[in-house]
């Protein structure tokens, strides 16, 4: 494990408000960091804004706003966004900053002096001329054009001609090769890494590296008529963040002694793999110890453009799904590091089967259960058995593979690896049945199995804290951890035992509220067979009566009365209460969160002082009861016909 480590976004370019696929690499980089430092590795992330260029420049020219009155502007978007994502970014580079101008000139200047290997100028002035499109900030050649326009912005490109500095590339891919086949800088997954030597093996043009007609940029310092160009201007910000030419000691320490990862997506494997690492060469500094390159997705299959409309605002899925729900959503869709589809109208389902249900009714229904029956306090388990012994292997163990999927930044397979755990947890309490030890008073079987679950939701916490942190610190809070316990570490989350017999939990909330469904509704079924005679009614008849699937939110027994339980009930478009005969059957824990079938068009009635609107449906066949539910994720108000 190394002892430091330091991740990187893309810095984006500031010309507009930030959009999800920006989000996309910063929640995958918060998710990184916040992993290493709950592996106690001292971390730094690093994000930022990418702000000079003709691009900015037309732009503000548009808005009647100088380059700098519009990059304040937006990189406010951009801090905004993140902050509402709960990004913990250490350092926000902008290359507009003065630090980072510096350390431009300064890399710009040993580059200018610098020789290759063949004694030749590193950087050298020609002639320039090429097509270049605005939208991309790029040269842009004639086979990549569509119908003669750039196919990414539809813009039909300029012929541009100037006199340029160039840099040598051409005499560092041999070097740059060598360092990628021996792995000195990794590329990840494997298929980047071919991508790249397949780019080196056809050859590389050497590049330009500066403008004479940009003038919204950084003066080159042995030619101040020239403005840095964008790649060199743009990529230095990973080590002017860590203080080159500025602070040795701090470039010292994140630089040189860290494992610095770059994480970035497909678009711009070039300009990291072989652009910067040749460049790095050029002026004597070490090249990043890993690119991990992530790929693009779409949107419900369509790529994300602003002429479509498809450009989702990352603050909009806040609002609707929550900081954590967000970056559960966006991070669940596909494997990281392959392209992918995001299908928006999907994302309720998602978020309402594994957050509310799975994980959220896991949180309420373990701190009830230690509420009801152990008046709000751990209680101390004692010996343990086989089932019990199964899920604590599978707890322990869950952390060292979830690390492993860590490091190979395969974070998808991560996030699915904790949610298994969680739902072998929920299969656990529900073989277990806790309320039915409690009802045969088996005191000591009740005490391990609540321990065991409360244990088991601490590791969660823990190994689900780097993707859903504003969460997870509420379970870890609500389990009673307090001070340094409540930050979690990976060392914890495969030890057994740290929570404290004792005690006292706090009282369980909504999590992760359940969600509505915009869409047309699913019609669920409901088959009824195998009466010999029914008597008949007619459709009419039957189809005055309202059945609707609810969810049951709250349970509770009704003093005084052994066979009642009262039920709150979510059926759709509002909570309504009722009472019903099944406390002999069912424990109010075990009714958190099933999916049960009611009339729902009933008369309110009073039972015993208690109003109830509507009847549950059940099946009786002498003592045993049975409650009529749904078997799939329909949500409460769906019809039942
Ligand atoms: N400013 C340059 C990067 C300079 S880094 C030294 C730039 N900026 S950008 O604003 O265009 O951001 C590009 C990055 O945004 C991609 O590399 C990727 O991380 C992210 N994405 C943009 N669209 C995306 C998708 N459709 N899908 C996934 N990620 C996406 O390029």
């Amino acid at each position: 494990m190394a002892a430091r480590f330091m991740v990187t976004t893309p810095i984006y370019y500031v010309n507009d408000k930030p959009h999800i696929g920006q989000a996309y690499t910063t929640i995958a980089a918060d998710v990184l960091a916040r992993f290493h430092r709950t592996g106690g590795e001292e971390t730094f992330f690093l994000t930022g804004t990418d702000e000079h260029g003709s691009k900015v420049e037309e732009t503000a020219k548009k808005q009647g706003k100088t380059p700098r009155e519009l990059c304040d502007m937006n990189v406010e978007h951009f801090k905004k966004a993140w902050k509402s994502l709960n990004i913990s970014y250490d350092y926000f580079v902008r290359t507009t900053d003065a630090r980072h101008q510096k350390a431009v000139e300064k890399l710009l200047s040993v580059m200018h002096e610098a020789t290759t290997r063949n004694n030749e100028q590193v950087i050298y002035p020609a002639e320039y001329s090429g097509l270049y499109c605005l939208g991309c900030e790029k040269f842009i050649t004639k086979k990549e054009l569509v119908d003669g326009l750039c196919p990414d912005h539809l813009l039909e490109p300029k012929r541009v001609s100037e006199k340029n500095y160039f840099f040598r590339l051409s005499s560092y891919l041999e070097q740059v090769g060598e360092l990628i086949r021996n792995d000195e800088l990794k590329i990840s997954p494997e298929e980047r890494k071919k991508e790249t030597l397949g780019l080196l093996k056809q050859g590389l043009d050497d590049f330009s590296i500066s403008r004479e007609k940009v003038s919204w940029g950084i003066p080159l310092p042995f030619d101040p008529k020239q403005n840095a160009y964008v790649w060199v201007d743009a990529l230095p910000n990973y080590i002017s963040a860590v203080g080159y030419g500025d602070d040795s000691e701090q470039f010292e320490k994140w630089w040189n002694e860290g494992e610095v990862v770059h994480l970035i997506g497909k678009d711009i494997l070039k300009f990291h793999a072989i652009f910067w690492p040749a460049m790095l060469s050029a002026v004597g500094v070490s090249p990043p110890d890993r690119i991990f390159v992530h790929g693009f997705f779409t949107i419900d299959g369509q790529k994300m453009s602003k002429t479509l409309g498809n450009v989702v605002d990352p603050e909009y899925l806040v609002k609707k799904y929550g900081s954590d729900g967000t970056r559960y959503l966006l991070l669940t869709q596909f494997p990281f590091g392959q392209d992918g589809d995001i299908q928006v109208d999907r994302f309720v389902e998602k978020y309402n089967s594994d957050l509310a249900n799975d994980l959220g009714n896991l949180v309420s229904r373990t701190l009830k259960m230690v509420k009801s029956y152990r008046q709000g306090e751990i209680p101390k388990p004692s010996a343990y058995q086989e089932p019990d012994e199964n899920l604590k292997k599978e707890a322990t163990e869950c952390a060292r593979t979830v690390w492993q999927s860590v490091q190979e930044i395969n974070l998808k397979q991560a996030v699915d690896q904790v949610m298994k755990l969680v739902r072998s947890t929920n299969k656990y309490v529900e073989s277990q049945a806790p309320w039915a030890l409690a009802k045969a008073d088996k005191r000591e079987r009740l005490d391990t199995v609540l321990y065991t679950s409360c244990e088991t939701l601490r590791i969660i916490s823990a190994l689900f804290y780097p993707v859903l942190p504003q969460g997870c610190v509420r379970i870890r809070e609500l389990l009673g951890l307090s001070g340094e316990a409540l930050n979690p570490t990976l060392e914890k989350a495969k030890e057994w035992g740290v929570l404290e017999p004792g005690t006292k939990v706090g009282t369980p909330e909504s999590l992760f509220p359940r969600m509505e469904k915009k869409a047309k509704q699913e019609k669920t079924e409901v088959v009824v067979s195998g009466k010999e005679t029914i008597p008949e009614v007619s459709f009419d008849e039957f189809s005055k009566i309202d059945l609707r699937v609810a969810e049951v939110k709250e349970a509770e027994k009704v003093k005084g009365a052994d066979k009642l339980l009262k039920l709150k009930i979510d059926i759709g478009n509002e909570e309504r209460q009722i009472v019903a005969g099944i406390a002999e059957q069912y424990s109010p824990e075990e009714m958190i969160g099933k999916r049960i079938v009611v009339v729902v068009n009933l008369k309110p009635a009073k039972i015993r002082g208690i109003e109830s609107r509507g009847m549950l449906l059940a099946a009786k066949d002498g003592k045993i009861l049975s409650l009529v539910c749904v078997d799939k994720d329909v949500k409460g108000g769906s019809d039942v016909s």
